[in-house]
């Protein structure tokens, strides 16, 4: 994927996380990762990255299917689903895959992890794709959609010829790296001294 065909892609052109990479690395520890997950997210990443439309279409169906997910990408002055908002997110979506199975993650990575939770969070939603759509991606989903952002790659994960064993470390993986984002993107919403 190109990533300057991706509009509001900024990787790379964001602040500074406040979050220090001394914290990422507690906080991955936190989530039982060890010295094997950099690896076997990059293999993840074989199998993923060139799938992800495919994946895309999962998670798309699934949050299309869900209103109060749906929610999110619906606009405030006529409450229809956004489908430009939805395409430009799905576009950036897809990257975020191959960046999540790009380890071992550095400063740029962190910053841009603080940048996606301030674009769920009211502080930077809508800002991105100039869009007047809901204020907020409620915090509690945000946690939620982690289960079926991990489930739904079992398959994915399973086509490549791994052992059943190799498949399960390959997820557990996957699995770490989702827990660990979604713990960073909190950081907007919460007083940092609770972070
Ligand atoms: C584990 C959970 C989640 C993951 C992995 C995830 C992933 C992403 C990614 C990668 C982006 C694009 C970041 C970028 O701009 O480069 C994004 C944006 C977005 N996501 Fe999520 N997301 C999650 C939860 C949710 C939930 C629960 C909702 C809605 C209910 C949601 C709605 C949105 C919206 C509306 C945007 C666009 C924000 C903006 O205006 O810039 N996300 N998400």
């Amino acid at each position: 994927v190109s990533t300057t065909a991706i509009p509001g892609y900024a990787f790379g052109a964001v602040s500074r996380s406040p979050v220090t990479l001394e914290e990422l690395e507690l906080l991955k520890q936190a989530a039982g990762w060890t010295p094997d997950d950099d690896a076997l997210l990059r293999r993840a990443g074989e199998l993923l990255v060139p799938r992800s439309e495919e994946i895309l279409d999962v998670w798309y169906g699934f949050v299309g299917g869900t209103p109060q997910l749906l929610e999110a990408f619906r606009r405030r002055s006529d409450g229809e689903p956004d489908a430009d908002y939805l395409a430009r997110v799905r576009a950036r979506f897809g990257r975020w895959i191959a960046d999540t199975c790009a380890t071992p993650w550095g400063q740029e990575w962190l910053d841009y992890q603080h940048e996606i939770g301030v674009r769920h969070h009211r502080s930077g939603k809508n800002r991105t794709d100039g869009v007047d759509a809901a204020p907020v991606v409620p915090l509690r989903y945000l946690v939620a959609l982690a289960w079926p952002v991990t489930a739904t790659v079992r398959p994915f994960l399973e086509a490549g010829g791994d052992s059943p064993a190799e498949v399960e470390r390959l997820l557990d993986a996957w699995r770490k790296a989702v827990l660990v984002q979604v713990a960073l993107w909190c950081r907007p919403y919460v007083a940092a001294e609770d972070f």
